[in-house]
This record gives C-alpha cells, sequence and structure tokens, in this order.
C-alpha cells in the first residue's frame, strides 16, 4: 500500500524526471537563426576566392585605415608592436630564427580578406565594410612586397596572386 507521504515522492519524483526530459528536449537557449543572422556568419571564403564578395581597393586607401585602426597593435608598416608583425621574414622559416608573417608564411592571399573581415580590428571585428577589407589586403601585399601600391585587389584578381611560400606547404590527404 502506497502512503501519502510515499505518493507525494513518487509524485515529485516522476515530476521531476519530466522536467529533466523537457529541458533536454528544448534547453530554451540562443535564438532561431535568420536568414539575416546566417548570412552574416556565413562570412567563410575558400583557397580559391569563389565566395569573394563584390568591391575593390587598394593599398593607397589601405594605408590609411591601417594607420587609423591598425597600426596601435601591429606597429608601423606591419612592423609590429604588442601584436603579430604583419611583414617581413622572407627567407627567414628555414634559419633558427624563423619570423612568420602573412608574406613569409601564408599560403593563400584569399585566407587575408577571410581573416581581416572575420577577426580585425581585434578589439571590433566584422566592423570593416568589404571595400575596407579589399584595401586592407591589398595594403598587407604591398608592405610584404607582393603587389605595387596601385594595383587592384578585387575578386577577380585577389586569388590569382600566388604567395611567395605556397610552394612549401605539403598537402597531406588522410590514408596517404
Ligand atoms: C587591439 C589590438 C589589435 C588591433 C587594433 C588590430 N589587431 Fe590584428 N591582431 C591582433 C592580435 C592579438 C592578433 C593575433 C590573434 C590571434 O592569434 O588569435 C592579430 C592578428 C592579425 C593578423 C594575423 C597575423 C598572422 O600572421 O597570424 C592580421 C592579418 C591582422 N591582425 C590584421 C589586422 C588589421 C588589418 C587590423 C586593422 C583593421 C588589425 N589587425 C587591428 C591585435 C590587433
Amino acid at each position: 500500500m502506497f502512503t501519502s507521504k510515499k505518493l507525494l515522492l513518487l509524485f515529485s519524483l516522476t515530476f521531476s524526471c519530466s522536467i529533466i526530459t523537457a529541458l533536454a528536449q528544448s534547453p530554451n537557449l540562443g535564438i532561431v537563426a535568420n536568414e539575416e543572422l546566417i548570412k552574416n556568419w556565413n562570412t567563410s571564403i575558400g583557397t580559391e576566392g569563389e565566395e569573394l564578395p563584390p568591391g575593390f581597393g587598394n593599398a593607397t586607401n589601405g594605408r590609411s585605415i591601417y594607420n587609423l585602426q591598425c597600426i596601435a597593435c601591429h606597429g608601423q608598416g606591419g612592423e609590429g608592436l604588442l601584436n603579430d608583425k604583419l611583414a617581413g621574414g622572407h627567407g627567414s622559416l628555414t634559419t633558427n630564427q624563423a619570423v612568420k608573417t602573412i608574406g613569409s608564411y601564408w599560403p593563400y592571399a584569399t585566407t587575408i580578406f577571410d581573416y581581416i573581415r572575420r577577426a580585425m580590428p581585434y578589439l571590433s571585428p566584422k566592423s570593416l565594410s568589404d571595400e575596407e577589407v579589399y584595401s586592407l589586403t591589398a595594403y598587407m601585399l604591398y608592405i610584404n612586397n607582393i603587389i605595387s601600391e596601385d594595383m587592384i585587389i578585387d575578386a577577380n584578381t585577389l586569388p590569382k596572386i600566388e604567395m611567395p611560400n605556397k610552394g612549401n606547404f605539403i598537402i597531406s590527404y588522410p590514408n596517404n
């Protein structure tokens, strides 16, 4: 026979279990990702640059933006300050003092656009327009002596740029 105390215990146990099950099914966290939200985060640019947006820029404009928004952390002309050096180090990777920068290390120019657009400036990422990112990408390439100062960087020209260290990357396929 169930006493009323036992019944109460059974009831509260059943009740708590159903709450736990309900919580597991619907944690009620976050918000539904609508199209606008997905678009805002779906910004990956592959190595071939097929996803690059419209717009263009050059290193001259990039320098102006850099001097306002980037120089405090990365130094004059990308020489490094509080944070990473962004230029130079060419040929240093095979020495005991490897200096990894965009110019000396990064294999694809398209990644520069992707990285700056999603992550920089460090304290306010995703605040730059696509045109500003194109100009900053051009400036990064210019300070690494990869392009001339007036070259137009856009969805057509950026994927064609050969990065100096590209040939030193070995593609490793699983099970090979
Ligand atoms: C408040 C400091 C700060 C500012 C301002 C800033 N950055 Fe950075 N940046 C960083 C830090 C910190 C890292 C390293 C982040 C990491 O490794 O996760 C970094 C990394 C980078 C890298 C990658 C370097 C590498 O070789 O891995 C690039 C490119 C870059 N920043 C570009 C920019 C540009 C362009 C701007 C201006 C629009 C900018 N940053 C503004 C702090 C800053």
